[in-house]
């Protein structure tokens, strides 16, 4: 991100003046746009307000834009060189969309971090950069034949993948499939998308846990869903809930994370795993079964996925490459009847004509490489080393004021520290003392909790983080 040069000869609000006109000049802003607040541009650019203001100042004297009161700074329309009287206005397209915006908290918390790339990050559902193989993914690299014709891929996804991911599935997840019952997607995210987007319509109604995941996914509220919740335990959720909803409501789907779930940790037990699947055949409920974390578990594997207990097809299983290895390489995958794959493939083709090849020939060749269970290993032990810490850095700070499951595996810890505490308050003032978290709000309905993302930090960093969580609780008198 650009910021201004001191040891520069030129003014700093000179070099802001010069660096806005740039990007007016460009169309970043075209006439009649709304430029950011001094404030806002201060943060983001590290200087003082009033160096913002004597930016904005020499621009107005050259009639490039102007201010006025109650509506901000605006590019100015006069001056422009382009036919601005005809300039479409885009702030009203951009708010007329019809796609929901994320939730503010996670609009706010991913500003923070872009602006200070020093904060100590729990709140990003990520791994840190040194979980990652990257050391193995850069031998596979440098080693891979390029590939002689770069063409759109297969829209079910590069068929040497989707081989290497049946061989994985079945000795890693007990679940046996085939190539033709898999597709590739852009993350699971793209999966759950695609899911949620070509098989349900405006207006049915869906199960998710809560808190959960989904909970912060605007897609639902953009496809017109009606959302209902399962409250979890510290076993998951109750199956029978799955069965008032259905009676009452019609849900047409259930979303479940079964496996160190995000964000309670929790693992939903083998009992009621059986009785899912049971409620699911009985009423003909497809269940969407979420599982980026399984191969996370610190101590032995989770229970068998519900979608290798599935003996009536009532289970569509998506996994992940992001949270095993690297978030960036954006592979994700879904396990599907036949009928379903090919209808999603053909939507997929829709949006994106299908996946990067790249990516998916690295993953391939990393599954079946002798460094990917070594790696699977590592990543488990650093895991439990980071969970170690942050229960201990909890148990120390807040001295049984904060109330928390002990995750078994996966990259998230829930953490309750008040009945009902201000989240916007608590999230400023961790921000202002270099920390950043998940307010729960995001992910559920219960007040005063929070999620602390445990893999996304670096080792050295939990201590203070956690500290830093402290003091700004004291400091807002939640204590
Ligand atoms: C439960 C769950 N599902 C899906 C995703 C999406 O991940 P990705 O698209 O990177 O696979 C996440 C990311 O945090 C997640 O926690």
């Amino acid at each position: 991100m650009w910021s201004p040069d001191r040891n520069s000869g030129t003014t700093l609000y000179m070099q802001i003046a010069e660096h806005l006109a740039q990007k007016i000049r460009c169309g970043e802003f075209p006439p009649g746009s709304g430029l950011p607040s001094e404030r806002k541009l201060a943060g983001q650019l590290g200087v003082n307000r009033s160096t913002v203001v004597l930016a904005f100042s020499e621009l107005r004297s050259i009639g490039l834009i102007e201010s006025r009161s109650g509506s901000g700074t605006r590019v100015s329309l006069a001056d422009s060189e382009e036919t601005p009287k005809h300039t479409p206005n885009w702030s009203q397209y951009a708010d007329d969309s019809s796609m929901v915006r994320n939730p503010p908290f996670l609009r706010k918390i991913s500003e923070a971090l872009q602006q200070n790339p020093e904060l100590i990050d729990m709140a990003s559902g990520q791994l840190s950069g040194d979980l990652a193989p990257t050391q193995e993914i850069a031998e596979i690299m440098s080693q891979n034949r390029p590939m002689s014709y770069l063409g759109y891929d297969n829209p079910q996804g590069y068929p040497p993948l989707r081989e290497a991911l049946v061989r994985y599935l079945n000795r890693h997840r007990g679940i046996d499939t085939t190539e033709s019952s898999l597709l590739i997607t852009s993350g699971s995210q793209q999966s759950l998308y695609l899911i949620i987007r070509c098989l349900l319509s405006p207006g049915d109604a869906v199960a998710i846990e809560d808190p959960s995941y989904c909970f912060s996914l605007p897609m639902f509220q953009t496809a017109g869903l009606r959302v209902f919740r399962l409250p979890l335990d510290q076993h998951g959720v109750q199956p029978e809930d799955i069965r008032q909803l259905y009676k009452k409501h019609r849900i047409k789907m259930v979303f479940l994370n079964p496996n160190y779930q995000n964000p309670t940790g929790t693992l939903l037990s083998e009992e009621r795993r059986r009785k899912v699947l049971d409620i699911a055949s009985e009423l003909a409920l497809p269940i969407i079964e979420d599982d980026p974390y399984s191969l996370t578990a610190y101590d032995g594997e989770p229970p068998a996925p519900l979608k290798a207990l599935d003996t009536t097809g009532s289970v569509i299983y998506i996994g992940s490459f992001s949270k095993i290895a690297a978030s960036g390489l954006r592979i994700g995958w879904m396990a599907a009847p036949r009928a379903i794959v090919e209808r999603l493939a053909d939507a997929r083709q829709q949006m994106d004509f299908g996946l990067s090849v790249i990516p998916q020939q690295v993953v391939a060749t990393f599954l079946d490489s002798p460094q990917f269970v070594p790696h699977l290993e590592r990543l488990r032990r650093e895991l439990q080393f980071k969970r170690d810490m942050v229960t201990a850095a909890l148990r120390r700070e807040f001295q049984g004021r904060a109330e928390f499951l002990e995750p078994r595996g996966g990259i998230h810890l829930w953490c309750k520290i008040g009945a009902d505490y201000n989240e916007n308050r608590l999230l400023e003032q961790s921000i202002r003392n270099g920390f950043v978290f998940g307010p729960g709000s995001v992910y559920g309905s219960e007040p005063g909790c929070l999620r602390l993302t445990f893999g996304r930090a670096n080792a050295g960093d939990i201590d203070r983080g956690i500290a830093a969580l402290r003091e700004a609780a004291e400091k807002l008198d939640l204590f």
